[in-house]
């Protein structure tokens, strides 16, 4: 069914994930234009020889590269049906499982179970098989199979009865719902969620308080997690990098041209996120507009430099979101803005350069959402920091577990709480500020990306 020739069966180390290390783009003269991706996965991996990163194309131009041969050695692209993964992707992944594990349903209106909702739940089974197929054939006999997150749940289990012999793991980066609020998925599917994970021989997690979850979910729906090892790898900051990378002349550049906007003299509170529902972005603004409310001596003396990058625009609900965000933005510079000062300096376009160059400004640091597998934001700032940032950090995310000591938590639902939490973080001594950030800098940097794919692999390997 797949395009591409396959290679014979050997890998040695197998990757699955929705996205890939590579993207391409198909240029209006048919050219494809390749770009590489960044993050955890792609830098952990790099410590491992013979292996093999499966994932799905995502778009016109990795669809045309698979067609053409396209591609990189260690990488296969599978050309799932666009409107297959489009139901598996925005209609279950993203709609269902990402709003079930972050709690983000208005419950008296949703989630509706509907006929759609199991056309497209059929969509996901089928994208989860070509995943498992893919695997069966390119995994060398005993293999480890490494598949990741929400998307591909019922991969471990279809993959289990495929291929036996295989050390299959899975890892989840995103919370995991509370008991209650899993329940709210149809019986049958909830089960089977579960049952596709405990197909694999370890399920690991971000953090102690996500595997929890899942073993309680396990435990009462399911009556235990059988055979499956459960483990916990709290991903770190990859210092060596950062710090590389935003000494660079890009983000001097940008660093430059940010505090032009800034203007001389002033703080910043910089907060640096996808346009996502579960970053809280909308609140962020609440507490911002709160404070210069409620403490006016921070007027013309503080800028909420906010980079909100659109993300799953496919979505109403997340076009709704980015438009929300962009008129509340608007709102505060109208309501406090003056001749010579802009409250918030709001940017949309996806720009690493300048997120490295607003880390090494900030005064403080904003990370307040609602919940989040851990966040490496929160994790980076202090990494890179110039002079010291204080880290307003909501108990809700992931890396609360390693950095709440040194972080001013908040409840991300509490704007006042969260206003005062930014008035705080503003007004720290210098000196306690260097402190903290030296010390949050060393807990985010304890699992540098490789050894947290090493451990994995190790772990998984051992019996
Ligand atoms: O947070 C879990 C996660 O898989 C991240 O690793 C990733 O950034 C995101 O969710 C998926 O985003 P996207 O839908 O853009 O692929």
């Amino acid at each position: 069914e797949h395009a591409e020739a396959t290679a014979p069966s050997t890998a040695q180390v197998l990757v699955a994930s929705n996205r890939g290390p590579i993207t391409y783009t198909l240029g209006e003269d048919g050219t494809l234009d390749a770009k590489r991706g960044g993050g955890g996965l792609v830098s952990g991996l790099s410590a491992v020889d013979d292996k093999l990163w499966v994932c799905a194309a995502l778009g016109d131009g990795d669809r045309e590269a698979v067609r053409r041969g396209v591609g990189e050695p260690g990488v296969r692209m599978l050309d799932i049906d666009a409107g297959v993964h489009a139901d598996a992707y925005n209609g279950i992944a993203n709609s269902v499982l990402w709003f079930v594990h972050h709690l983000l349903y208005q419950t008296p209106v949703e989630p509706v179970f509907d006929a759609e909702f199991r056309r497209q739940w059929a969509a996901y089974e089928a994208y989860n098989r070509a995943f498992a197929q893919a695997l069966a054939e390119e995994a060398g006999p005993e293999a480890a199979v490494l598949v990741q997150d929400y998307h591909l749940a019922l991969v471990p289990g279809m993959l289990r009865e495929l291929r036996p012999d295989l050390r299959i793991g899975h890892f989840s980066h995103t919370p995991w719902a509370p008991v209650d609020y899993f329940r709210l998925l149809p019986d049958d599917i909830a089960e089977q969620l579960l049952r596709g994970i405990l197909g694999a021989d370890r399920a690991a997690f971000l953090t102690r308080r996500w595997a929890d979850a899942f073993i309680g979910c396990c435990t009462e729906i399911l009556g235990g997690t059988g055979r499956t090892r459960i483990g916990v790898h709290g991903l770190g900051a990859d210092a060596d990098f950062l710090r590389r990378r935003s000494r660079e002349a890009d983000v001097d550049e940008r660093m430059a041209a940010l505090r032009e906007q800034v203007g001389e003299g002033r703080k910043t509170i910089v907060r640096v996120d996808r346009t996502e529902l579960s970053k809280n972005i909308v609140r962020g603004l609440h507490a911002y507009r709160t404070l210069l409310e409620t403490r006016p001596e921070w007027r013309e003396r503080v800028v909420h430099v906010a980079f909100a990058y659109p993300s799953r625009q496919d979505l109403a609900v997340y076009r709704d979101y980015t438009a929300a965000v962009q008129t509340l933005a608007t709102e505060i510079n109208g309501a406090y803005g003056t001749e010579s000062w802009t409250p918030v300096v709001l940017h949309v376009k996806d720009d690493f350069a300048r997120s490295l160059a607003a880390y090494r400004l900030a005064d403080v640091a904003l990370v307040n959402p609602i919940r989040d597998g851990m966040n490496l934001v929160a994790k980076e700032v202090p990494v890179v920091s110039d002079q010291g940032c204080a880290l307003v950090l909501s108990r809700e995310a992931g890396a609360y577990e390693e950095l709440g000591e040194d972080a001013i938590v908040v409840n991300p639902y509490d704007v006042v709480g969260t206003a005062d939490a930014l008035h705080e973080a503003l007004s720290m001594g210098a000196e306690e500020r260097t402190g903290r950030t030296k010390r949050l800098a060393e807990a985010a940097t304890a699992l540098p990306p490789q050894r947290w794919f090493l451990d994995q692999l190790e772990a998984l390997r051992q019996e």
